[in-house]
């Protein structure tokens, strides 16, 4: 499904700046897959994804979605197949249209049809009913601005946008990081409902180790722009905190410089 191979990303190339934040990495993701992404800080995690939704090219190495090279295609077009939330709840949500406009603008962009508002009746009422089911008091506020929403709101119109037409792929980046514990607990099952409900290819960035390791099927870890460690199954549902954390001394020689990680807090 998703095929990285040999990606290389240098930042300030030649300046006194030069910093490698994507190393040689490759990554293969079948159909389906639930990845959980863990790392310090500027491992070159918001990279990846940046190099995945072509924010930028790549300096070198391919990056396949579907079984389409899309290494030199414009972030425009990818982002029709790749949803992706962000750690801000301000990004992703447009503040000044309804609930209502913002799910309708993303269904239009999705469809690659002209921009326009493009809901009928019959589809309004699968988003107001699929609201109710999140339990955040949104159903019948579909006509409200989203900029008057909570974060954990915002970000729960936010997926809906993004899997109002099921992307091939999902990214979110530490996308319930901003919120209180008891909202990102809710956004987290919100969000695991969401992707197992629509078998969403996903990879999913957190700064929570528990969570990285009981959500999804497989955990990277990823340390100075490459992956250190790519766990699943049997390995990976054995595996704790503290041997998870030993690992990653033990590979990039480093001592973990996240504490909320080490922390283990939502
Ligand atoms: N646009 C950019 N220009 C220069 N340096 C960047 C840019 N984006 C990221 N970096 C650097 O690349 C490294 C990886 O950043 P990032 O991928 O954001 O890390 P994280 O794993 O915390 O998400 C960091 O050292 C960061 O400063
Ligand atoms: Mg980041």
């Amino acid at each position: 499904m998703l095929d990285i191979q040999n990606v290389t990303k240098v930042f300030g190339k030649d300046t006194v700046n030069e910093h490698t934040a994507l190393d040689d990495l490759s990554l293969h993701l079948d159909k389906g897959e639930f990845v959980t992404i863990v790392g310090s800080n500027g491992a070159g995690k918001s990279t990846l994804f940046n190099a995945i939704c072509g924010t930028f090219f790549s300096d070198s190495g391919h990056i396949s979605l579907d079984g389409a090279d899309i290494t030199y295609m414009p972030e425009h077009k990818r982002s029709k197949m790749i949803g992706r939330v962000f750690q801000d709840p301000m990004k992703g949500t447009s503040p000044n249209l309804t609930i209502e406009e913002n799910i309708a603008l993303a269904y239009a962009r999705s469809k690659h049809g002209p921009l326009g508002f493009a809901l009928n009746k019959r589809d309004l009422k699968i988003f107001r009913d699929a609201l109710a089911d999140f339990d955040m008091g949104l159903e019948d506020r579909m006509k409200t601005k989203v900029g008057l929403l909570s974060g954990g709101q915002r970000q729960v119109v936010t997926l809906l946008m993004c899997t109002v037409v099921p992307p091939k792929l999902l990214l979110l980046d530490e996308h319930t990081a901003a919120l209180d514990p008891a909202t990102s607990e809710k956004i987290m099952k919100i969000t695991n409902d969401m992707i197992r409900k629509n078998n969403l290819t996903t990879l999913m960035i957190t700064h929570n180790i528990n969570s990285a390791l009981k959500t999804g099927t497989r955990t990277i870890m990823m340390d100075s722009g490459s992956i250190i460690l790519d766990i699943s199954g049997e390995e990976r549902d054995k595996m704790s905190l503290n041997e998870l954390l030993d690992l990653y001394t033990r590979r990039s020689k480093k001592v973990f410089d996240n504490d909320r990680m080490l922390l283990g807090t939502e």
